[in-house]
C-alpha cells in the first residue's frame, strides 16, 4: 500500500523525518561539528582504507602536527595563551595531587589540614600558594586566549565548533575555581558560595531545585563540601581533559592556527 491512500493528505512520518534529517545535515552546524572526512557525513564502509582513516584522524596523531606554518609559530601572533593555559592545568593537576595527600573535606578537618599543611608539611605552603596562584593566572590566561582568538577573528568558519568547544572550556575553567575556592572551608570561602548559590537560587523556574542540588541540603553544610570536593577533584578535571583533547584535534583538523592563508 502506498503511504498516499484515500483519506490521508500531505507527507508521512517517514517523509517528515527524511525531510528533517536532510535540512539538519545540510546545516551550517552539523558541517562545523562534523568534517568533510567524517563518518558522519560520507558514511562508513568496512574496508582496509576506512579502517585506516579511523586511526590516522584520532587525537594522538595530531599533537604533532606533519606541517606548522611559518606565522603560526611566531609567538607574537598567538602569545602562547592557549599553551600556556594547558601549562597552568597540568601545573594545577600536579600540585592538586599533592594537596590530596593533606587534605579531607570534612567540615572538623577541612580548616585544619589547611593549617597544618601551612605549619607541618614540607613545602606546603608553597605548593598551596602554586596551586592557588596558578589559578588564578589561568582564568586570566584562558580569557586572555579567548580575546586573542576573537581579535584574529578565528572563530570563524571552519573554526566555529572550536569557537564553541571553547566556551565549554572557559566554563569549565571557571567552575574548576569556583568549586576550589569552598575547599579551605573558611569564612570568605563560605560567604562566596553562600552568595553565589544564593544567587543561582534566584534563576527561573528550577532555581530552588539547582540551590538544592548545588548545596546537597537546605543550607551550606558538610554535605556541600564533600559535593564540591567531587566535582572540584574528579568530575570537571575528567570533563575538561576530554574538551581539551577535542580542542587540539580540532585545531589541527581546521587548518592549523589561524592567518593568512
Ligand atoms: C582550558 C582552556 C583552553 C585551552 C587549554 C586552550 C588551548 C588552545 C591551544 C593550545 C590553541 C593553539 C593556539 C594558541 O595557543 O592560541 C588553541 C586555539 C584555539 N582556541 Fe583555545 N584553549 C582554551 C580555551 C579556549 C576558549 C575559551 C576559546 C574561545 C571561546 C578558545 C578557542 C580557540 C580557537 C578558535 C582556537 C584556534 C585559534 C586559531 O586558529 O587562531 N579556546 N586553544
Amino acid at each position: 500500500m502506498t503511504s498516499t491512500g484515500a483519506g490521508r493528505s500531505g507527507p508521512t512520518m517517514g517523509q517528515r523525518v527524511a525531510a528533517f534529517n536532510d535540512k539538519l545535515k545540510g546545516s551550517q552546524a552539523w558541517n562545523s561539528i562534523f568534517r568533510p572526512g567524517s563518518v558522519f557525513r560520507k558514511g562508513y564502509t568496512d574496508s582496509p582504507r576506512n579502517r585506516s582513516y579511523v586511526i590516522m584522524n584520532s587525537v594522538l596523531y595530531h599533537l604533532h602536527p606533519v606541517k606548522v606554518k611559518r606565522h603560526a609559530v611566531k609567538v607574537s601572533y598567538t602569545l602562547c595563551l592557549g599553551g600556556l593555559s594547558f601549562f597552568l592545568f597540568i601545573l594545577l593537576t600536579v600540585t592538586g595531587i599533592f594537596l590530596m595527600f593533606f587534605y579531607r573535606p570534612t567540615e572538623a578537618a577541612a580548616w585544619n589540614d589547611i593549617k597544618t599543611l601551612h605549619t607541618a608539611v614540607v613545602f606546603g605552603l608553597f605548593v598551596r600558594n602554586m596551586h592557588r596562584w596558578s589559578a588564578h593566572l589561568m582564568v586570566l590566561s584562558v580569557f586572555l586566549h579567548m580575546a586573542r582568538v576573537f581579535y584574529h577573528g578565528a572563530y570563524k568558519a571552519p573554526r566555529e565548533f572550536n569557537w564553541v568547544i571553547g566556551v565549554i572550556l572557559l566554563t569549565l575553567t571557571l567552575l574548576l575555581s569556583f568549586t576550589g575556592y569552598l575547599l579551605p572551608w573558611d569564612q570568605l570561602a563560605l560567604w562566596a558560595v553562600t552568595v553565589g548559590t544564593n544567587m543561582m537560587g534566584y534563576a527561573p523556574v528550577f532555581g530552588g531545585q539547582v540551590r538544592f542540588v548545588l548545596l546537597g541540603a537546605k543550607e551550606i553544610s558538610g554535605d556541600t563540601l564533600l559535593r564540591w570536593y567531587v566535582l572540584h577533584v574528579l568530575m570537571f578535571p575528567f570533563v575538561i581533559v576530554i574538551f581539551m583533547a577535542i580542542h587540539f584535534w580540532r585545531v589541527r583538523k581546521d587548518g592549523g592556527i589561524s592567518g593568512p592563508l
